[in-house]
This record gives structure tokens, C-alpha cells and sequence, in this order.
């Protein structure tokens, strides 16, 4: 594990492996060929492995810095980053024959979201999303983390990272948290039988399930 890693770790509150199932998860699902729409694709660190397997790559994000980053990050051809909001999909020009999402839904209002999926994505599409689930919200997850982080760069370099940890912990950060936090509990989606439900009022038919202390939504368009 890198420090690189680790900033990233500590930024989702996910473990290492969690985040690898997650990637081969969605790795495998995707359509060999497809045209494909990346939602909340960050700065592209998925992008680049995923573009070896299809067609093309549409990533979007909301946040500008995180475009500009992808776009200097991961030069292949086939891979397009544009800032736009995932609750506008349907804003959007065309329609894809698959569409992925790694750890971005519990930020969206996905009623909004899941509206321009429908609209989007082609019939016989297929969407694969990881997503956050209750252990990323508790602070025993985060000791969890800081232990797994420690035994695997060593107590020296964690020290000289606390610095570059600092980031994390500002008020800004812990307000949008807590506001991600309040918006999930209010639409049941903090539990997994509960994150189960809902996602399949919106996908009726997915198969949801657990990976590490995330959760995976698999569903085809009819
Ligand atoms: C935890 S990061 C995951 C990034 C990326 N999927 C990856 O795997 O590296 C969540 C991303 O969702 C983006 N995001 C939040 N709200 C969004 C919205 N309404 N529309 C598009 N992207 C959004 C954030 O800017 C952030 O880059």
C-alpha cells in the first residue's frame, strides 16, 4: 500500500480490500466493446483499467478540480471527463450500454439520479455501482483503518503523514459528513436490508449485495 493509497483510504473509510473486490467487481461486469458512463468518477483512478476493457469511457463529476486531475492523471484516448451533475443525467447527449459508480451515490439525491439511469442507459444496459454502507460511517471503522494502515506502512510513516491526514478532519469536512450521514438515515439506505430495499424501488430486480464493508448494486435494464 502506498501513501497514495492510504490518502484515499482514509478519504472513503473503506478498507484496501474492499476497494480491490470492489474494482474486480465491477472489472468483470462490464461490457467488453460498450460505450460506458463512469458516475462520480473523482479523479479517474478506475478509469484507466476500465478503459482497456471497453469502448469508451464517459466519466463525470461535479467537482472541477477532480476533472482536471483525471484529465492530467489518465491519458487514454478512449476516456472523455466532463464536470456535470449526476442528478442531470438526462441532460446529457445519448444513451450508454453500461453504467458504474465507485462510492459516489451516497452523495446524490438518487431518486434524481436514478431517473436519468432509466432514461440513459440503453435497454439491456447494465449498471454496476459500490457504494458505502454503515461500517463506513462509525469510528470503529476508522480505528479499524488507522490499525490496518499502521501495520502495513509502519508507526514512522504514519506519523510524518498526520500532516497530510489533517485534511480530512476540518470542520467543512466533518459538516458534509455528517449532512451525507442525516440524508441516508432519512431515506433508509444507512442499514444494508434497508440500503437493499431501496435501491431496488429504484432498480426492481437488481442483485444487491455485500462486498467488504461496501455494498453492490447489479442491474439490467429490460
Ligand atoms: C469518494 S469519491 C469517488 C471517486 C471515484 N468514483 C473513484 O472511484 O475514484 C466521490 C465523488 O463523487 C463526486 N460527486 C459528488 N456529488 C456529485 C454529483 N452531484 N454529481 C457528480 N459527481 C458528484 C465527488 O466530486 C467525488 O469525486
Amino acid at each position: 500500500m502506498t501513501e497514495k493509497h492510504l490518502i484515499r483510504i482514509a478519504d472513503w473509510g473503506v478498507t484496501e480490500q474492499t476497494v480491490v473486490f470492489a474494482d474486480d467487481f465491477v472489472l468483470e461486469r462490464l461490457p467488453a466493446g460498450g460505450d460506458v458512463l463512469d458516475i462520480g468518477c473523482g479523479r479517474g483512478i478506475f478509469d484507466a483499467k476500465a478503459a482497456q476493457r471497453v469502448r469508451s469511457i464517459t466519466g463525470i463529476d461535479i467537482t472541477l478540480s477532480e476533472v482536471e486531475a483525471a484529465r492530467s492523471l489518465c491519458r487514454n484516448t478512449n476516456i472523455r471527463f466532463v464536470v456535470h451533475d449526476a442528478e442531470k443525467l438526462f441532460e446529457l447527449e445519448g444513451t450508454y450500454d453500461a453504467m458504474f459508480s465507485r462510492f459516489c451515490f451516497h452523495h446524490l439525491n438518487m431518486e434524481k439520479t436514478a431517473a436519468g439511469i432509466h432514461a440513459r442507459l440503453k435497454s439491456g444496459g447494465r449498471l454496476v455501482a459500490v457504494d458505502c454502507l454503515e461500517d463506513y460511517w462509525k469510528l470503529s471503522g476508522s480505528f479499524y483503518i488507522l490499525f490496518d494502515a499502521t501495520r502495513r506502512l509502519g508507526i514512522g510513516r504514519m506519523i510524518a503523514l498526520i500532516p497530510r491526514l489533517m485534511f480530512f478532519f476540518t470542520p467543512k469536512r466533518f459538516q458534509h459528513v455528517k449532512s451525507d450521514i442525516a440524508r441516508i438515515k432519512r431515506e433508509k439506505r444507512y442499514h444494508f436490508e434497508d440500503f437493499k430495499n431501496f435501491y431496488l424501488r429504484l432498480f426492481p430486480g437488481a442483485h444487491i449485495g455485500m462486498i467488504g464493508c461496501a455494498a453492490y448494486i447489479d442491474w439490467r435494464k429490460p
